[in-house]
């Protein structure tokens, strides 16, 4: 049997697959931050091309990857789907273990899917730079990597506890050709107002996307790119998802669970929607969401509608919220640091489609070295959280005697993260419990709509 299954580049997907069009229930509406009322289109292209607000708000059910984006793609898609036959030996599980991996990019994960398809975007309309935020630099990477390739300017606004956690993707952006700021940092209001307040502040993702939005809205030849969250993010993912069905039919086999680790939700959205769609035809399949126990935005946050940043610059939604200034301790996930979560994502989960769990850094980190020492890759401090997931769900099947098919994203290499796993192998690692009482009085501040 194969070990990995490989597409040939002409089953490159053709089309993105829009989860919209097959949703239970429609979208809920987007808010302004400033006016707080319903967002317009115009509000929307102060930041962002026309062509990628159509996608934001389309419900086509499948749109077309440009040609010169799928050539682009070429680089490393289709990536491969490798059953995990080391790890089930381990294991001594019934279960099969199958992986899709994403750290086959040249970025090292699965943020160059959108990067690439937003860069042809901003290009195609005359934009001359793009600003954004990174956690764990991964994104930040994949735009840097964009940006060079269509021949765009990249400012990048670095967390600056990830800064000095991951110096070495900051090199690579560099090396791309972006300007990477750490962040907060006195280039923005935004920066310079959480500077005002806590001079040491470890920065957040919610803080770096309020700088990145700052910058894109006060200069006309700059736009704004997001890493994840938006629909349009979610959207250029499903390549993962639909390759991945690809693949797995080719192994004669159809998942009973796909996990995904879940940060601002596009890499699980990437792996999921697509198989979500077989629901129809009667599939039982099971969907969980991995998250880390100090940031857990599905397991313990609130429904609600919150801005998403910190400063209150990025549109309001409706999405699962520890609250908008809500500042995560500095785990080694850099990049699952995020105080919400996609909006799609978050309704499909309350609706009852999704699963959630959540784990502590050191568990993960236990599971990841399992990982590496029987199928060999290391997994990227994100992906660990779906490699502990997975092992699990292997370890019940073992428990209950019974078979079960387990997908599960590798969503990137830890290569550039060896500060994590040393700190990990020399017991330094700290787990951090739920910070209830910060959760509680961010959660306070949730903004109060003009409906
Ligand atoms: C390797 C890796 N996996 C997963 C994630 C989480 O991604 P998302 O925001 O798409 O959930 C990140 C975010 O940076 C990442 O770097």
């Amino acid at each position: 049997m194969s070990k990995k299954i490989i597409l040939s580049e002409d089953k490159l997907p053709k089309k993105w697959y829009n989860i919209i069009a097959d949703m239970p229930n429609p979208i809920a509406p987007v808010f302004n931050p400033q006016t707080l009322k319903l967002i317009s289109l115009d509000d929307m292209s102060a930041i962002f091309p026309h062509s990628i607000i159509e996608q934001e708000i389309s419900n086509k059910r499948w749109i077309d990857i440009p040609e010169e984006v799928r050539e682009i793609y070429k680089l490393w898609r289709p990536s491969p789907l490798y059953r995990a036959f080391e790890l089930e030996k381990a294991l001594k599980t019934p279960a099969k273990i199958y992986y899709k991996y994403e750290g086959v990019s040249p970025a090292g994960s699965h943020k160059p899917n959108s990067a690439i398809a937003q860069a042809y975007y901003n290009k195609q309309a005359g934009i001359k730079r793009l600003a954004t935020e990174t956690g764990a630099g991964q994104w930040g990477c994949s735009l840097a990597l964009a940006c060079s390739l269509f021949g765009l300017e990249c400012t990048i606004y670095m967390v600056k506890v990830s800064c000095s956690q991951k110096p070495y993707r900051k090199s690579m952006m560099q090396l791309w050709g972006a300007e990477v700021i750490p962040s907060p940092s006195t280039r923005t209001n935004a920066g310079r107002a959480i500077l005002e307040d806590n001079k040491d502040s470890l920065g957040s993702l919610g803080i770096a996307i309020s700088e990145a939005v700052e910058d894109a809205a006060t200069h006309a030849d700059t736009n704004y790119a997001l890493g994840s969250v938006l629909n349009h993010v979610c959207l250029h993912q499903t390549v993962i998802g639909l390759e991945a069905k690809e693949q797995m039919e080719i192994a004669g086999d159809y998942p009973d669970v796909v996990i995904a680790c879940c940060g601002g939700g596009s890499n699980f959205a990437g792996l999921t929607f697509p198989f979500m769609a077989d629901k129809a035809s009667g599939k039982e399949t099971r969907f969980l969401a991995v998250e880390p126990s100090s940031c857990p935005t599905l397991t313990k946050g609130v429904y609600a509608y919150d801005y998403g940043d910190t400063v209150k610059m990025a549109p309001i939604t409706l999405m699962y919220t520890l609250g908008h200034d809500f500042m995560p301790p500095g785990i080694h996930a850099g990049g699952l640091r995020y105080h919400g979560d996609s909006p799609l994502v978050s309704q499909l989960y309350h609706e009852g489609l999704i699963e959630a769990k959540a784990y502590s850094q050191n568990s993960c980190f236990e599971a990841a070295i399992q990982f590496a020492k029987t199928e060999g890759i290391v997994p990227a401090p994100e992906s660990s959280h779906a490699v502990r997931a997975a092992i699990d769900e292997a370890l019940v099947s073992k428990e209950e005697g019974k078979e079960k098919t387990i997908l599960f994203g590798l969503s990137g290499h830890g290569q550039l993260d060896m500060g994590a796993y040393d700190s990990y192998l020399s017991g330094g690692l700290e787990d951090y419990s739920y910070p209830a009482d910060k959760v509680k009085e961010s959660l306070s501040k949730l903004p109060k709509l003009d409906k």
